[in-house]
């Protein structure tokens, strides 16, 4: 059976980010059941924020057509993603905003979000682990972009805490959780695939 590609993607670059820590987490766990990961920085891919006249005027940027073609190439997407004002971060949105915009010949509309699965985790500092932001995200992916998010999702909270010297989770409930999710994208990309 063919390895499903899973992209995995940190919601934040910040340095020391716990979504960072987390992304990281499940590349590890990913690859331990069988899938072929590729873990990606938004850092990589500067983009400027979305703009209706800049689209027109500019055409698309080379880094939101990077980048979908990037989530293309993969059956599935893993996100880590940080809550800020009890949503996703401007720089998660905007590189879905942009992603969602970009259009190559022949592709129906959302092509990087549609006949892929999705799933989403969250790490913060706060006691909710960045619940709402997962609210959030899985609204703009589904409802926004057509995508397929499975049910399963794991925030992660008091982060500045929840990971030991080797950035596993500490809390074992937690942590079978997390690995429940990303063993249950895999068994629904290959599915898809
Ligand atoms: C503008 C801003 C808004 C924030 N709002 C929230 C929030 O609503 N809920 C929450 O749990 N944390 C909030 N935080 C704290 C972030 O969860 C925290 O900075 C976290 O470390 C960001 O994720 P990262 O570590 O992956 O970069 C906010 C932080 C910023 C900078």
């Amino acid at each position: 059976m063919p390895m499903p590609k899973i992209l995995v993607i940190p919601g934040s670059t910040r340095t020391g980010s716990h979504n960072v820590k987390l992304a990281a987490l499940a590349a590890k766990e990913l690859t331990l059941i069988d899938a072929e990961v590729t873990r990606i920085s938004f850092a990589d891919y500067p983009l400027p924020i979305y703009e209706a006249d800049l689209d027109a005027r500019m055409g698309q940027p080379a880094n939101a057509l990077a980048l979908k073609q990037m989530i293309m190439a993969h059956h599935g997407v893993f996100i880590a993603s940080p809550e800020y004002s009890a949503s996703v971060t401007p720089l998660l949105k905007n590189a879905i905003d942009w992603v969602s915009r970009v259009r190559e010949r022949g592709d129906p509309t959302y092509a990087a979000f549609k006949g892929r699965v999705f799933a989403i985790a969250s790490a913060s500092p706060g006691r909710a682990g960045g619940l709402r932001s997962l609210m959030a995200l899985r609204q703009i992916l589904e409802l926004g972009c057509g995508a397929f998010v499975i049910p399963e999702q794991v925030a992660i909270p008091n982060a500045d805490q929840a990971f030991d010297e080797m950035d596993d989770i500490i809390d074992t409930g937690t942590a079978n959780l997390f690995r429940a999710e990303l063993q249950r994208l895999v068994d629904m990309t290959r599915l898809m695939m």
